[in-house]
């Protein structure tokens, strides 16, 4: 039951986000909150998390069905012990084209200068850092944990040095909070070898107290920066790709632009999402997801479980970023979403 599928609206399956941990070392005021992520939050115990073999296992089942980018997030996946150990099996999955797997991870930067050099000798490809802020005080005031903008970019010069790029920059851009960084972030990564995103915030989850009012539209940041470094519109580098591309009209490197929110990217998403305990969810919002755990550890074969997938992503029919306002606005009653630090962003 392997080969290519494609879902109800036609969108093949083609990326995977494996959260590897439900774990963060950083407090994000937008994805885990102090107030609700405190000494009494429960996170899951190691038994339910799934083994580096079990996750080995279905993302060969999922490279066989046409994924040919793997992606590991959190929390913050730097955190899950031996991750190394992980990116060194998956690197080795054979793909049906025989191109290698484009295999990547999210991370805050915390560690990255001290596993920088391991992650890349395991077989990781490339990073994307996530950096809200450089001012050192907003950048404070959005981890919540005090920690340092320099440490966070010693970590991307690091990853840089031993080849783990291109390496993309992710700014959440909360209205109100740190949009007095766009410009000078622009500043910064402009003619370094780093690409810049900014991404809307998001109505993730079910913490962070969202708001459409914090929301600054990526065409308001595309306006601030083309006002001092003018920009031109670049091509999609593939389809489905979350981030409208713009390059410096004097050469100096490109931007993107990740609108979740005011532009949504639905009709050619083709990302599948593993949670740390082996549930597979079709959209970032979605309040449930299935459970290949079950499956993996209930003597099922391969076949078995590739079936059991196939049949998942044909009945997918998820946008929820296109009907987001009946959602928000209480037209329509919803199950709780999902937490970005347990699904992954
Ligand atoms: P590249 O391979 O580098 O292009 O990565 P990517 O853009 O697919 O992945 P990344 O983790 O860098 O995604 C950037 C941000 O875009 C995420 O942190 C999310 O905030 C958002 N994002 C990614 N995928 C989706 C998605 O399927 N739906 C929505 N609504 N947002 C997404
Ligand atoms: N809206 C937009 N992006 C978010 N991320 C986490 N929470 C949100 C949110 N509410 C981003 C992180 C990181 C990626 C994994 O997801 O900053 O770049
Ligand atoms: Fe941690 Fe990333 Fe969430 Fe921040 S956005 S709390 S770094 S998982
Ligand atoms: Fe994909 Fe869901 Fe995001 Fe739309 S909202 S782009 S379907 S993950």
């Amino acid at each position: 039951p392997t080969g290519r599928v494609t879902d109800q609206l036609a969108r093949p399956l083609h990326d995977l986000r494996i959260s590897v941990t439900d774990r963060c070392n950083f407090r994000c005021v937008y994805c885990m909150p102090k107030a609700v992520f405190d000494q009494n939050y429960s996170y899951l115990p190691h038994s339910s998390l799934l083994s580096f073999e079990e996750i080995t296992r279905v993302a060969r089942l999922f490279v066989a069905h046409g994924v040919e980018k793997i992606r590991l997030t959190g929390g913050e996946p730097l955190l899950r012990k031996n991750v190394e150990r992980l990116v060194g099996m998956l690197s080795e999955i054979p793909t049906p084209s025989g191109r290698p797997l484009d295999l990547t991870l999210t991370t805050n930067g915390s560690l990255l200068a001290k596993k920088a050099q391991s992650l890349k000798d395991a077989g990781l490809q490339r990073v994307t850092v996530s950096l809200d802020a450089l001012d050192d005080a907003i950048f404070k005031r959005m981890n919540d944990v005090d920690f340092a903008v320099e440490d966070v970019l010693k970590g991307i010069d690091v990853a840089h040095q031993v080849g783990l790029g291109p390496i993309k920059v992710n700014m959440v851009v909360k209205g109100g909070m740190n949009d007095s960084q766009i410009l000078p972030m622009a500043r910064h990564f402009k003619n370094t070898p780093y690409i810049l995103r900014f991404i809307e915030y998001m109505d993730v989850g079910a913490s962070n107290g969202w708001n459409l009012d914090e929301v600054i539209p990526s065409a308001e940041v595309q306006r601030r920066i083309h006002a001092e470094l003018p920009l031109v519109a670049a091509d999609a580098n593939y389809t489905g790709e979350t981030a409208a591309r713009w390059r410096y009209a004097d050469g100096g490197g490109e931007i993107g632009l990740i609108s979740s929110v005011s532009q949504a990217f639905c009709r050619d998403c083709t990302r599948a999402r593993l949670s740390t305990e082996g549930k597979l969810y079709t959209c970032l919002f979605a309040s449930h997801g299935h459970d290949l755990r079950a499956l993996l550890r209930g003597g099922h074969s391969d076949d078995d479980i590739a079936g059991a997938i196939a049949l998942l992503w044909r009945a997918r029919g998820d946008r929820y970023s296109e009907t987001r306002t009946q959602h928000t606005s209480g037209l329509v009653e919803r199950a709780k979403k999902v937490e970005m630090s347990y699904i992954g962003g």
